[in-house]
This record gives C-alpha cells, structure tokens and sequence, in this order.
C-alpha cells in the first residue's frame, strides 16, 4: 500500500503533467508567436493565489486516428474560478500547446461546467479563446459540445456579465461563442476571428486575404463592430476586461460595487461654458465633455473606433457605475446611422439588463439621409435605438448639449421614451430640423415670390432660428426639467442618479419583445 506521503507525490507529479499542457516544445512555439499560455494568461487576470482550478485530469474520450495514445491531461482548456480585484469570476482558458485548443466533447463539458456554475452562483464568466476550433478527429461530438456553449451563452445572456477574450485563432462556427457574450476583445495584429478562412475564401470568392484582413482586431473593431476593443498586447486585453468586470454587477439581481472617490460630487465643470463653438456647424469633443463631468476624468469607452459618430462607455458619478451614451459632433456632426444606432442599442440593452443607469449626451442633427443608408436599412437600425431606449427600465438621465432634432430627438432618450431627467443646456437647440432645412421647405416659395429672395431666406430663417432653436420650447411643454449651466453638469447629474437610486419600472407581461433585429 502506498503511503499517503507517496500518494500526494503522485498527485503532485500528475498535476506539473497538467500545468505543462502540450509539453515544453510546443509552450516555447507558442511563446515565440507572441503569445503567452493558458495559464499565464489566467495568472494576469486572477488576483494573485486565487484560483481554483477544476477538471485538471479530464481526458478525452476519443478513439480514432490514434487519438487515444494522445492523451492530455486537462483536455485543452484550463478551467476554474478565482477573483479579480476581490470579486468572484469563473473562467475558461484553452490551451493552443494541446491539440491546438481545438475543442472535443469533454473540452466542452468542461467549459459547460464553469458557465452553469457561473450562472447558478452569480458570478461573470470570462472565456479565453484559442483554438483551432471543433476537434477534427472526434467530429460530430465536437460540435455537440459547441452547440450545448452556444446554448448556455443564450440562457445566461442577461442573467450574468459574460467576457470573451480573443487571443489566436476562432475559426467556423467556434466565433459565435464569443458573439453571444456581452464584451469581446481581440489582440491586434495576434488574434483572428473569421468563419471561414483564407483559404476557402480563395476558393469561394477568389480573393486574396491575409487572416488579419480578413478578421484580425481592425477589421471586427472598426469595420465589423464584431469586439469591443482591439488590445495592443494580451496584458492590454486582460486590463482591459478587469476595466469592464469594474463596472458591471456579478448578476442581474445586483448593482455595480460602489468606488470610492475624492472627486467632489459637486465639482464646477466651468471649461463646459466655453466647449460650444459659437458657429453651430462647428465641431467640438464630446469625450471632453464625459471626461470633465465623471469621477477622477475616467471613461472606459467600448467600441472606439467603430461607428466613431456615437461613444458608448462606462464610467462613474459620485462612485455609482453608468453607461454613457454621447452623440460625437466630432465625426460625422454626430449624425445617427445604422451602424451607430446598433452600437448604441447593443450597450443600452447590456445596461438594462445589469442594472447600470445610463447617461446620455444629446448633440445630433438627425438620422443620416441617403440611398446608401436606406438600402442598409437605417430605418431597422434606428428603431432598434428606439427600442432599447424605450424598452430600458435602468434610471436614464439626459443631458442635451446642443442640436436635437427630429427623429434623433424621439431616440435619443427622450422624455417620451421615458427618459427621467432631461436637461438641457442654453445652448440647445430642440425643433424638427435646423434653419436650413426648415427654409427649404417653408420659404422656397415666399423667397421665389419676393424681390430680393437671398434677403426674404436669411430673414426667415433668422426668425426660424429665434423661435425654434433654442430649449425653451421644449422647456415650456415640460420634455425638459431643467435648463442648466453647464458647469453644473456633474452636480446635476449626481443628484439625479441618487434621487432615482430605487427607481421601479417594468413593461408589459409578455414571453419576450421582438426587436427589429
Ligand atoms: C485537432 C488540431 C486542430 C483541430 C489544430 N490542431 N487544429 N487538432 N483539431 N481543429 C492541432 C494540430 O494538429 C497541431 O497538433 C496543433 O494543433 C497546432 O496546430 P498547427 O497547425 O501546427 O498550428 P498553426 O500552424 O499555428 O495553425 C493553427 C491553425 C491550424 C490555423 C488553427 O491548426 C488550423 O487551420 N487548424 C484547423 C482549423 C479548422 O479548420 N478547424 C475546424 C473548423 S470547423 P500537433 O500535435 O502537431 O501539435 C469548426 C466547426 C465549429 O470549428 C462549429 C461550431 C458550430
């Protein structure tokens, strides 16, 4: 019999087995392609000493192409949970040096296991993808275990903050994992995501692709809206992650801890007296205007560089996160579109269902007119913003910079989608459309008929402008509470916050909404 001094040193030994994955020459390949191991990526996220790990002896099952004389011990993915910044997450992350990370059905039972746990236990789940996709040697059981993924990402959607990290290959159907979580994050120029490669690309439409133009970080940061930001290192997509899990509660049935702050809760934002240009069709930064009124100037912004017209981030106001969403007058005026209004639409609705107010910057001229647009189907695009507005039950508080016009007026948070503090600031300017359209249509015929038509226009719309474009219309008919100065724009919004902090709203029964997806 063996003693238990001897017992744990096998344990000992069968667990270094574990830690060393595909073995030492493949970890030294992978090191050398930039990229670092399943477990030290998990070393990065997790507080120190705090993981526990599961399932680190699991092996596959599978019997072809002499796949059972190439057994690893933990199957490709190292799964388990720990704590980030003291709160607990459960996590899986796939080992590339083990079959390439590919995924076999015990591979998926693992994963499966971390994500019921997560969600029967309250806590996020971040997922570390990097794989060569469904193991090719077992087959049809593989993608038994990536549809029973994808089905779990479906239920728990909204119940708890899910996270995925893209770090190497997430080809075929392995992408849409990643898609169904709330947060994706790719490493630039490192990581790809396509559902099928380069190859059968060249096969299928003859083009000529690298795996990075075809679906590296810029492409699904930028032109896909696939991931929410493109890291420049894996230690910047780990950060990053840690930033967002910063602002989101465990579970649907919590808020978001509260941070601590020195910043003064009614801290004078004078700066925001002087950002409106004089000249209305002039451009200013709404990332200032963010920056200058949330606690110690910090704006964790999702999806940058995608549809750059809007910004959507998190950020805190007197220590409670918030979503902010913000017309960016600076690309594009701050003209809504399709993909902006998806943008903005996808973040309002991961807010709702986390319980994160959501504070809005309105500075818009309207929807984006034009063939190209409609035949992308702004209309669709647009009211799924409307939807996810009206929809949201989370405290909402509206700030109105500037112009607000038209339909973007509805949208963007309105008093009528039960917005439930809207303010605006004396330079705002709410009507249907600015002067210039508004003359097109009311004084052609006036300017036509009159003897000096130039004279007649600039006279009218100068009169348009006068009792249009200002707030006090809307002010008078209450669609706003308040017009404020804009230095006072933190005070006012903490206020708010705090007054709504046991806000209860809810919507009709019903077994679920039909966005116009
Ligand atoms: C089994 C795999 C594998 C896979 C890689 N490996 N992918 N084993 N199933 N899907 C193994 C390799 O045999 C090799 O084993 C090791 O992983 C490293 O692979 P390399 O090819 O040497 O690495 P690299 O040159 O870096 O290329 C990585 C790669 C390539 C681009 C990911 O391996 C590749 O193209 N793999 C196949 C991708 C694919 O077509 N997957 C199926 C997609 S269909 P050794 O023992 O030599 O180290 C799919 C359906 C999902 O996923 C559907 C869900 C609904």
């Amino acid at each position: 019999m063996a003693t238990m001094e001897e017992r744990l040193d096998e344990l000992m030994k069968k667990r270094a087995e574990a830690r060393l994955g595909g073995g030492q020459a493949r970890i030294d390949k992978h090191h050398a392609k930039g990229r670092l191991t399943a477990r030290e990526r998990i070393e990065l996220l997790l507080d120190e000493g705090s993981f526990e790990e599961f399932d680190m002896f699991k092996k596959h099952r599978c019997q072809n192409f002499g796949m059972e004389k190439t057994q690893i011990l933990s199957d490709g993915v190292v799964t388990g949970y720990g704590t980030v910044d003291g709160r607990t997450v459960y996590l899986y992350s796939q080992d590339f040096t083990s079959h390439g990370g590919s995924l076999s059905e015990t591979h998926a039972e693992k994963i499966c296991k971390v994500m019921d746990m997560a969600a029967k236990n309250g806590h996020p789940l971040i997922g570390m993808n990097d794989s060569g996709g469904a193991r090719i040697q077992e087959g049809i059981e593989a993608l038994k275990g990536y549809s029973e993924i994808f089905l779990k990402n479906v239920m728990y959607s909204g119940v708890v903050p899910q996270i995925s990290a893209i770090f190497g290959p997430c080809a075929g159907g392995a992408v849409y994992s990643p898609a169904l979580t709330d947060f994706t994050v790719m490493v630039k120029n490192n990581s790809y995501m396509f559902l099928t490669g380069p190859k059968v690309v060249k096969t299928v439409t003859h083009e000529d692709v690298t795996p990075e133009q075809l679906g590296g970080a810029s492409v699904h940061g930028t032109k896909s809206g696939v991931i929410h930001y493109g890291a420049d290192s894996e230690v910047d997509a780990i950060n990053y992650i840690k930033s967002i899990l910063e602002h989101m509660p465990s579970n649907n049935v919590e808020h978001a801890p509260i941070v601590p702050t020195n910043d003064p809760v009614d801290r004078a934002t004078p700066v925001l007296s002087q950002i409106i240009p004089d000249n209305p069709n002039q451009a200013y930064d709404i990332k200032e205007v963010i920056t200058n009124t949330v606690d110690d100037g910090r704006f964790v912004e999702t999806q940058p560089e995608y549809a750059p017209n809007i910004v959507v981030g998190f950020a805190r106001y007197g220590g409670k996160a918030v979503g902010i969403v913000a017309n960016q007058p600076k690309f594009l005026a701050g003209v809504l579109d399709s993909n902006a209004s998806c943008k903005a639409a996808r973040f309002i609705r991961t807010c709702d269902c986390f319980n994160i107010p959501i504070v809005t910057f309105v500075d818009v001229p309207g929807f984006l007119p034009g063939t190209a647009q409609e035949y992308m189907g702004v209309i669709r695009h647009g009211a799924k913003l409307m939807y996810a507005y009206a929809e949201a039950t989370v405290p909402k508080v509206t700030i109105i910079t500037r112009k607000n016009y038209g339909g973007a007026y509805c949208v963007m948070s309105s008093k009528h989608l039960r917005g439930d503090i809207n303010y605006a600031w004396p330079t705002a300017e709410i009507a249907v459309m600015g002067e210039k359209g508004a003359s097109e249509i009311l004084f052609a015929r006036g300017a036509k008929a009159s003897e000096d038509p130039a004279k007649y226009t600039a006279e009218k719309e100068e009169e348009y402008k006068e009792a249009f474009l200002n707030p006090y219309r809307a002010a008078e008919r209450g669609y706003i509470d308040d017009i404020i100065d804009p230095a006072k724009t933190r005070f006012k919004i903490i206020k708010s916050l705090e007054m709504l902090k046991n806000k209860r709203d809810t919507n009709p029964m019903k077994k679920h909404g039909n966005i116009p997806l």
